[in-house]
């Protein structure tokens, strides 16, 4: 359903005439993304979600390689793509001044579908994402999860054989968001090929058949979640606030590194990283290390393995800062 292979785009800053700076936005990217896939780019901001997203929907014109939907060119023929994909950008972009079935209709209509098909198809969707009581109030009064869901069954309309979503959750509170979760699950189940862009690391967690994982343009993990968790060395996390002289830290990470199971440890700015590949009782063996070397912890975290531990594994930062 979609073919990347190479692309980039760089964008380039101008003041004054002259060029100041180019942004990688996206350094080279390849995957593919079979039908009836659903399928989730996740990295933090800026890593180049909204780019990529942009150039698979022809609103963004890459600088190099090629991108490939339904085996048709973004950049050859981006009409004929156009009609094959749904897009829900991440801006709320719908008329407020009309209802939401007003707002179904009429994109059916620029898409030169006939009355009848779109009128059945908008009381389909509209039951679908659970609008049918609202459907004929104006949009400016929808709150922010309806409006969400408007905006997807806006972008099914026209029976894309694709739908893109840019982040689609975000700003949702967390039960318009499991909603949410709930009703793109049963989409996919019924056939629907998604692209996704998050940066919750959960959403594609529980969402995605297969997820990359985007930063600073490159893709540095692709594969199925519980093969992504299953690569991080020691997947158990144990993440240690502490206060105490260098050589302290450096005596407490030497001691932890020889505690059973430990696979790795990390000490920096007064934050000490634990990989595991078990955490029963480690915490009460990490705690006493240190109080026999009179470390103080100030905080202490156990995560169990997960995609943002493989973030945080492979780039030394966290997905949420
Ligand atoms: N039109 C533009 N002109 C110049 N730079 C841009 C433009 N659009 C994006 N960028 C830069 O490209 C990089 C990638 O941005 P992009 O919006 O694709 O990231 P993102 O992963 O969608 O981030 P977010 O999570 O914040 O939406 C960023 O450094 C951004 O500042
Ligand atoms: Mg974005």
């Amino acid at each position: 359903m979609i073919i990347v292979k190479g692309l980039q785009k760089i964008y380039k800053q101008k003041r004054n005439g002259r060029l100041v700076a180019e942004i990688k936005a996206v350094d080279g990217i390849d995957f593919e993304v079979a039908r009836g896939e659903f399928f989730g780019l996740l990295g933090p901001n800026g890593a180049g979600k909204t780019t990529t997203i942009g150039i698979l929907t022809t609103r963004v014109l890459p600088t190099g390689g090629i991108a490939l939907i339904d085996g048709i060119d973004v950049m050859r023929d981006p009409v004929a793509v156009k009609r094959r994909i749904g897009v829900v950008p991440q801006a709320n972009n719908l008329d407020r001044s009309l209802t939401g079935r007003e707002n179904l209709l009429f994109h059916a209509e620029y898409f030169g579908i006939d009355k009848r098909t779109r009128e059945r198809r908008a009381a389909e969707l509209l039951d679908l994402f659970q609008l049918s009581e609202r459907a004929d109030e104006k949009v400016s009064v929808y709150s922010g999860g309806m409006a969400q869901r408007l905006k997807i069954a806006r972008a099914l309309m026209h029976d894309p054989a694709i739908l893109f979503l840019d982040e689609p959750t975000t700003g949702l509170d967390p039960q318009s968001r499991h909603a949410l979760w709930q009703m793109l699950f049963e989409l996919n189940a019924r056939g629907q090929t998604i692209f996704l862009t998050t940066h919750y690391m959960e959403e594609a967690d529980r969402l995605c058949q297969r997820v990359a994982i985007m930063d600073h343009g490159k893709l540095i993990a692709l594969d199925t979640p519980s093969n992504l968790k299953r690569s991080v060395p020691g997947g158990y996390l144990i993440e240690l606030r502490v206060r105490a002289a260098e050589e302290l830290l450096s005596s407490l990470s030497t001691a932890l590194r020889k505690l059973p199971n430990v696979v790795d440890v990390h000490s920096m700015d007064g934050l000490i990283r634990l990989y595991a590949n078990r955490s029963e009782g480690l915490l009460a063996d990490a705690v006493r290390l240190a109080n026999e070397r009179g470390v103080l912890i100030t905080d202490a975290h156990v995560a169990e393995p997960s995609l943002e531990t493989l973030f945080l594994h492979l780039t030394g930062r966290s997905l949420r800062e």
